[in-house]
């Protein structure tokens, strides 16, 4: 299919599909600029019906950049809340107080001013550009990667790649409606082009669609590479006893009972003992006897020949054995 009638077709499905939200309603150019910055930042990572009422609510309270850069923090946080992930609130205002210093009181309408602004990264600096001025970008959301990946067919690891994925988005075209396309897009997937169960017999692009053909709506994910991560762990000794302590630092094994150790973030020559593979971590492990006086606030002694005795995670009675045999 054309990439333009790929645009047609999705934009008349769009016109007599779309949702009726907040953000698109029809207002001067200048608020429809504010609306979609707050708006975007607010569907960063929450959903279209949550946000509703969130941005119904900040509107009324702050209907400008100007009383969005003044606003106490308190009132600010006090209108997020609901909404968690903080720092997008915080850096929603740092963005504005940078709008009137920096670009006069009106939102940039270019990717290299608006990618200084902060919480604004380049999925988010596309949406405002196609939305808040009309520009020829699609931002590549959740929504609009299932549609890609679906329409073409797109399995192979190599293939669902961010970088590639945002070479293949051209197959979308352009249109003179840049502003409706992008959430026409987004709507696409999040209505018809859905994770699980597609609706595809309302699809407006099905014809060409190669999933379609294969009789196969399943994605496939990004296989993870495991991180390599470095640790130095410390091992205090007295008798055949061990020094342990309750993790609160590290976000694999939470409250359960470990060595002491540290994080090495890049080391050059790291000689590991041993190597442990957790959950996306591939962690390797350098051992260290030290019999200095750090205190630690939560720490016991176990019995290394009595093993069975206590209950400890696996990772922990692993290194014991290591160390009872070397
Ligand atoms: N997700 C991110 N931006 C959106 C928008 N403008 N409309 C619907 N969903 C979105």
């Amino acid at each position: 299919m054309k990439e333009k009638i790929i645009a047609k077709k999705i934009l008349k499905w769009y016109d007599l599909n779309k949702r009726s939200l907040p953000w698109r309603k029809k207002v001067s150019l200048e608020k429809k600029q504010y609306y979609t910055l707050i708006s975007e930042f607010m569907l960063q990572q929450t959903q279209v019906t949550t946000v509703i009422p969130f941005f119904e609510r900040f509107i009324k309270n702050l209907p400008s950049i100007n009383s969005l850069a003044k606003v106490d923090d308190k009132k600010l946080i006090k209108l997020w809340e609901g909404l968690g992930y903080y720092s997008r609130a915080r850096n929603l205002k740092k963005t504005a107080v940078s709008i009137i210093k920096n670009f006069e009181g009106k939102l940039p309408d270019n990717l290299e001013d608006l990618l200084t602004l902060p919480g604004i990264g380049s999925y988010t600096a596309n949406a405002i550009l196609a939305i808040a001025f009309n520009k020829p970008y699609i931002p590549l959301d959740g929504n609009i990667e299932r549609i890609l990946k679906r329409y073409l067919y797109l399995k192979k690891d190599k293939e669902i790649q961010r970088d590639y994925l945002l070479q293949r988005k051209i197959v979308f075209g352009k249109t003179l409606r840049s502003n409706d396309y992008a959430q026409a897009l987004m709507e696409l997937g999040a209505l018809i082009c859905k994770p699980k169960n597609p609706l595809c017999n309302q699809c407006p692009i099905i014809k060409n669609c190669k999933s379609y053909k294969n009789k196969d709506f399943s994605l496939t994910k990004k296989i993870k590479k495991n991180k390599d991560k470095y640790f130095v762990l410390k091992v205090y000794k007295k008798k055949q006893r061990y020094l342990l302590i309750k993790n609160t630092k590290f976000n694999f094994l939470k409250n359960l009972s470990i060595f002491p150790m540290e994080e090495l973030p890049n080391p050059k020559n790291f000689n590991e003992n041993l190597n442990f593979k957790m959950s996306n971590m591939n962690m390797n492990i350098k051992i260290e006897y030290s019999n200095d006086n750090k205190k630690f606030p939560y720490s016991y002694w176990i019995d290394g020949t009595k093993m069975n005795s206590y209950m400890l995670p696996s990772f922990t009675k692993k290194i014991v054995q290591y160390l009872e045999k070397n």
